[in-house]
């Protein structure tokens, strides 16, 4: 066992904390502020191949591992978590779950623009719509329903709370095709953006991540073709949690970030801010809290590059990336209050940037499950 990343891995965190401090950092404030879409940013990932990071460059992706997609999603949530969240849709939720249980067709018509990022020189991402307004964490009991019509399927439903709801040009939506199978009566289809019948709600105003663009999204007799139906019939419930079981990797490297963006603003700002004579770090209550921001990044970052190892090295990655992402989110939320509590009143306005990752932090808490539903999946592997 050793502890040291390639040489690779090195090269790809550069190039990402780069990107971050160069790309990310001028305007996240505006953005922020004015819930800006990140578009010149995500066009830019594309060209860095971040959009398909881990994809075969057979279909477009740029055939990185696990652990370099952690580094990347780490340095770039330092900086906006905003650009990072549009980055781990697209190649957690989206790609991943194409290229892992799509057909060869689906795979050259979708997940190869997709993983690119781009087509036509446009922008070209995706979307996973599994959350409803009557059912989040409960993702069984959705209502949105797929009718089968013999040579195609008529989608009719709404899902709530969707990342690129808008950006997107690809939406893969888990549907109910049969009620009475409960979760094996459930199935994932490939619906296009602009096809007759799907209709984007407004956007939502958020306290954090105010850049990504979350929307309902409404489906009115939607017509779809059979073949864009992802894997068996029936198989839809397992490929939403097989993909989100990935997708949790991605959030807890989110947080991560979030936290690690936040320690590093606090412990440069405690050698600068004078107190009664001297640096604020030189006081021991401030000393503390830096120690124990410091110990649970490192200890976030840990859990998150061991799930990665674990996918990288097809073993099952569930509890871990559950694991991962219950304590990075909670070591998120914590250490960025604790980062705006070194910052004094200086923390509270936004030219220091640590409010926006405060507010930033706590969505990590809520989406791609709950950190209640994270405890549901870790206590039932590690009671079984
Ligand atoms: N892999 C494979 N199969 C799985 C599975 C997994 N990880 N988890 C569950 N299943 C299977 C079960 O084996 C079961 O199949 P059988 O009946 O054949 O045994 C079936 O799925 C139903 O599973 P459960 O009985 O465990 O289902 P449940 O109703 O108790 O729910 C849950 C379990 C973990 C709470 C699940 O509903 C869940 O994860 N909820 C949270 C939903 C979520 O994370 N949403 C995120 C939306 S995307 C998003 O948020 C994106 C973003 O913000 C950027
Ligand atoms: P609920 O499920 O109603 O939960 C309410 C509270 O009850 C929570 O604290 C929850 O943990 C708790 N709770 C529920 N059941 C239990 C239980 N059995 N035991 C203990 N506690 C429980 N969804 C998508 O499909 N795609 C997206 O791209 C997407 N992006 C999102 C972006 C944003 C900004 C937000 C806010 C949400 C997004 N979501 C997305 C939805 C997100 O995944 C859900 O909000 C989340 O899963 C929680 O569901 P809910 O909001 O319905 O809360």
């Amino acid at each position: 066992m050793h502890f040291q990343l390639s040489e690779e891995h090195l090269m790809i965190q550069r190039a990402a904390r780069d990107f971050a401090q160069n790309q990310c950092l001028p305007g996240v404030i505006e953005r922020d502020d004015k819930q800006k879409f990140p578009l010149e940013q995500v066009m830019q990932l594309a060209d860095l191949g971040f959009m398909g990071m881990m994809v075969d460059p057979a279909y477009g992706g740029a055939g990185m591992d696990t652990i370099s997609y952690v580094l990347a999603m780490e340095e770039i949530s330092k900086i906006d978590a905003s650009v990072s969240v549009v980055m781990s849709v697209n190649n957690s939720l989206v790609c991943w779950g194409l290229e892992t249980y799509g057909s060869e067709e689906q795979k050259q018509r979708y997940l190869t623009p997709l993983a690119q990022g781009k087509k036509d020189g446009e922008l070209y991402i995706g979307a996973f719509l599994l959350s409803e307004p009557e059912a989040g964490s409960d993702a069984t009991s959705q209502r949105t329903i797929a009718e089968d019509k013999g040579d195609h399927y008529l989608l009719n439903g709404t899902k709530n709370w969707i990342t690129n709801g808008s950006s997107a040009s690809v939406y893969l939506v888990i549907a109910q095709t049969d009620v009475e199978q409960g979760s094996h009566g459930i199935n994932a289809f490939i619906i296009e953006k602009n096809w007759p019948g799907v209709t984007v709600g407004a956007k939502e105003n958020k306290l954090g991540i105010r850049g990504s663009d979350t929307h309902s999204i409404s489906f009115s007799d939607v017509k779809v073709p059979k073949e864009n139906r992802i894997g068996d019939d029936g198989s839809g419930f397992r490929f939403a949690m097989k993909t989100l079981a990935g997708g949790r990797i991605g959030i807890a490297s989110q947080a991560l970030g979030i936290a690690s963006g936040a320690f590093e603003l606090a412990l440069n700002y405690s050698k600068q801010r004078k107190a009664f004579g001297k640096e604020i770090m030189h006081h021991q209550a401030i000393q503390f809290k830096l120690a124990d921001m410091a110990t649970k990044v490192e200890a976030a970052r840990l859990l998150c590059l061991k799930a990665a190892w674990e996918k990288d090295n097809k073993i099952d990655y569930t509890l871990s990336g559950s694991m991962a992402k219950v304590f990075a989110s909670e070591a998120a939320m914590w250490v960025s209050t604790e980062a705006v509590q070194v910052h004094g009143g200086y923390g509270y306005v936004k030219e220091y940037h640590v409010e926006r990752l405060m507010r930033d932090a706590k969505i990590t808490q809520i989406y791609e499950g709950t950190s209640e539903v994270q405890r549901i999946v870790i206590s039932r592997a590690i009671l079984k």
